[in-house]
C-alpha cells in the first residue's frame, strides 16, 4: 500500500464511481483514508454493496466504509438504474464482501477531518447529503481540510437530468447549495466532465484482459443516451473518473465564482447559478457606483485536458493487469 496525499472519498457507487475507486486506490502517492456511500445511482444498500464488492475485486478490503445518508435531506431518492444496471453497478461482482464500519458517514467523516486536518482532501461524486450533513455537524470542516472536489452541477451548460440540473445537484439541491456556499469547493461539472470519454481501443483491450480488468471493462460500457444526442457516440462520460484525474495530475483549470443552488422545485431545481460577470450584489437591486460584489464561494472546472486525462486512467487502471 502506498503512503502519500490522504483522500477520503464519498461514492454512490455506479459504474462512474467504481472506476474513480479503482483509479483512487491504483494511484502513486494517493492513501485512501476511507469512504463513504450515499444514496444516488441506487438505494444506500445497493450503492454500499457495490462499493464493498469493488473493494473485495480489487483486493483493497483494508479500506473501511461508512454508510451514509439514506436520502436526501427534503427531497425523495431517485436513483438511476436506468444508466448504471439493476443494482447501480454493471459487471460480474464478487461476494461475500467485508462490511461496513459501525459509524456513519458523518461521523466518519468529521472523525477523519479531526484525525487529518490539512492533510486531508475529501472528493465527493455523489448527491452531498453526507458532505452537508458532516458541516452541519462541523462548522470548521471546510476551513479545517485541503481540498474539498465535487462533481456535480452544470455552471455554463445544459444539465443530464432537466434541461438545466446535473444528477447529483438535482438529486439534493439543498445538501449541494449548503455545500457550493459553504465548502469552498472545486466543482467539478458537467462542463468538463461530458468531454471525459475513454476511446474505443482502451475498452477493447481492457476487454481482452485478465481479471480484474474484465470485470472493470464493463463499467466503462454502460449506455449514455445524452452522449449519443450530444456527440452522436454511446461512449459514456466518466464524469466522476474526472475529480480522480484532477487529484492525480491536474488535468482541469478553474476559476472563481460566486455561486447558488437553485432548491426551488419546479424546473429549475439543482440549477447552478454562476455568477460569470460577477453582476450579484450584497444589497439586491441597489445600483450604485461603489458596487459590493458577492465575493466567490468556489472554483468552477472550466476546461480539461483530455490527452491527460485518457493517460492517467490507462496508468492507473491498467496497474491491475
Ligand atoms: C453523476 O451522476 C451519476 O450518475 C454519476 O455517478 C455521476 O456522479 C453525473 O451526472
Ligand atoms: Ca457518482
Amino acid at each position: 500500500m502506498t503512503m502519500g496525499r490522504k483522500i477520503l472519498l464519498d461514492v454512490d457507487t455506479g459504474n462512474d464511481d467504481a472506476i474513480l475507486l479503482a483509479m483512487m486506490l491504483a494511484a502513486e502517492d494517493i492513501d485512501v483514508v476511507g469512504i463513504t456511500t450515499v444514496a444516488g445511482n441506487s438505494t444506500l444498500t445497493n450503492t454500499t454493496q457495490n462499493t464493498l464488492s469493488v473493494l473485495e475485486l480489487l483486493d483493497r478490503t483494508d479500506v473501511p466504509v461508512a454508510k451514509g445518508a439514506e436520502r436526501p435531506f427534503v427531497r425523495d431518492h431517485c436513483g438511476a438504474e436506468w444508466v448504471h444496471g439493476e443494482n447501480g453497478l454493471r459487471g460480474d461482482l464478487p461476494g461475500p464482501t467485508p462490511s461496513p464500519v459501525d459509524q456513519t458517514a458523518m461521523e466518519f467523516i468529521c472523525e477523519q477531518v479531526a484525525t487529518h486536518g490539512t492533510d486531508l482532501t475529501i472528493a465527493a461524486v455523489g448527491p452531498l447529503t453526507n458532505i452537508a450533513l458532516a458541516i452541519a455537524n462541523r462548522l470548521t470542516l471546510p476551513d479545517e481540510i485541503d481540498e474539498l472536489y465535487l462533481m456535480g452541477g452544470a455552471a455554463h451548460t445544459h444539465g443530464n437530468t432537466t434541461p438545466v440540473a446535473e444528477f447529483n445537484f438535482w438529486g439534493d439541491p439543498e445538501a449541494a447549495s449548503r455545500v457550493m456556499q459553504d465548502g469552498f469547493p472545486r466543482m467539478v461539472g458537467l462542463d468538463v466532465t461530458n468531454q471525459a470519454t475513454v476511446l474505443p481501443e482502451f475498452v477493447d483491450k481492457l476487454e481482452d484482459a485478465a481479471p480484474p480488468l474484465t470485470t472493470v471493462a464493463q463499467w466503462f460500457d454502460y449506455p449514455d443516451e445524452l452522449m449519443k444526442v450530444e456527440y452522436g457516440t454511446t461512449v459514456p462520460a466518466i464524469h466522476d473518473g474526472v475529480v480522480g484525474a484532477d487529484i492525480i495530475g491536474n488535468v482541469l483549470e478553474y476559476e472563481s465564482y460566486y455561486v447558488e443552488v437553485d432548491t426551488t422545485d419546479g424546473p429549475s431545481r439543482g440549477a447552478v447559478i454562476c455568477d460569470v460577470l460577477e453582476i450579484m450584489e450584497t444589497e439586491v437591486n441597489v445600483v450604485s457606483e461603489d458596487r459590493n460584489h458577492l465575493s466567490p464561494t468556489g472554483y468552477v472546472a472550466e476546461s480539461i485536458d483530455i490527452d491527460h486525462f485518457r493517460e492517467i486512467i490507462s496508468e492507473t487502471i491498467f496497474s491491475y493487469n
